[in-house]
């Protein structure tokens, strides 16, 4: 089993296959011209799946694949049956900008996905080419739809950014409940990669405005997941995500591998440490090694506050994943 230094067992891997993205997001990767990290810099599939295999005997029982984006890596299906055959009950989840997605839906159902996040920022063409910098809003619909075809459960990842798109939150809430697809808003996460003018909205200001159409309340959620959940009269169920708390950091389950091979021990954190050399030469002694060490390095909580000046990540996250 693996546990941290403040005893919390890590169970959850989170996967970033690719710094790449064809969306640039003004909360992710705002910045043109880009340069991309060589291909012999990232990990082969097979090289990620050494250490997949090591967390899986370590405990590991959920696995999130994201990027970049994910999907624009070749053979993620591939990579993911890879996985499945390994060990079939582990929970194999999928993070993706949808723009991908219809083309791809029934490909990653066969290789035995079962779960996909999918990020939708609003319902209007011109303000989801203004946010990502792509013309995508009937691709990421069309995406939805199959992804619900396919796929056992869908959720849709929403940035509300004030001026942007936080007239839409009722709007993006409405589409959700009416395809009953859990939405989850997220507070933007202040780091140098994006836009140096967006504001995020907070979870208060996120419930103002549901409330204002819909009765809710708070219910106890799943007690690893980061996200606030809040139950409508009707049963229909939302999250919120607001990483300026810190009070699911206690029950932090997760560390990350990025796609150049840096173990991330915690979202907001520096100090990363590299496997890629050792899974080069098949070295799964010192992959272990430098597991433990991160694990040991696990802060208590993130950094970001929720009063007062905010720290910004100096960490981008197209690597960490998110
Ligand atoms: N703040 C909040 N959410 C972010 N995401 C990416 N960057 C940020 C940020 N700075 C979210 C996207 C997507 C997921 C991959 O992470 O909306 O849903
Ligand atoms: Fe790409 Fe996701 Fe970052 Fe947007 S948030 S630029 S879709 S990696």
């Amino acid at each position: 089993m693996l546990v941290d230094a403040h005893g919390r067992k890590i169970d959850y891997l989170r996967v970033s296959v690719t710094e790449r993205c064809n969306f640039r997001c003004v909360y992710c990767m705002n910045e043109k011209p880009f340069v991309w990290v060589p291909h012999n810099n990232i990990l082969s599939y097979e090289e990620m799946f050494l250490f997949i295999k090591q967390v899986i005997d370590g405990g590991v029982n959920k696995i999130r694949i994201t990027g970049g984006e994910p999907l624009v890596r070749p053979d993620i299906d591939c990579f993911i049956k890879m996985i499945r055959d390994y060990k079939a009950d582990v929970d194999i989840a999928l993070t993706t900008n949808g723009y991908l997605l219809g083309d791809l839906a029934q490909q990653l159902s066969v290789a035995g996905l079962k779960r996909v996040n999918v990020s939708l920022d609003s319902l209007k063409r011109d303000v989801v080419y203004k946010m990502s910098k792509m013309d995508a809003l009937e691709r990421v619909l069309e995406g939805i739809d199959q992804a619900q075809r396919y796929f056992m459960r869908v959720k849709i990842n929403t940035v509300p950014l004030r001026g942007v798109n936080d007239d839409e939150i009722l709007d993006i809430f409405d589409y959700a409940k009416r395809r009953n697809i859990m939405v989850r808003f997220i507070e933007y996460m202040e780091n140098n990669f994006a836009d140096k003018y967006i504001k995020g909205l907070s979870s208060h200001e996120i419930q103002r405005i549901i409330s204002a159409k819909y009765t809710f309340k708070e219910i106890e959620k799943n007690h690893t997941s980061p996200a606030q959940l809040f139950e409508l009269q009707d049963g229909y169920i939302f999250g919120i995500i607001a990483p300026h708390r810190h009070d699911f950091c206690e029950s932090c389950n997760r560390i990350r591998l990025t796609a150049e091979g840096f173990l991330i021990p915690c979202l907001y954190f520096d100090e990363a440490l590299s496997i890629k050399e050792a899974l080069r030469v098949g070295d799964m002694k010192k992959t272990d090694e430098i597991l433990r060490e991160v694990l040991k390095n696990k802060p208590k909580e993130n950094r970001w506050r929720e009063e007062g000046e905010n720290e910004v990540s100096s960490r981008a996250f197209y690597q960490s994943g998110g």
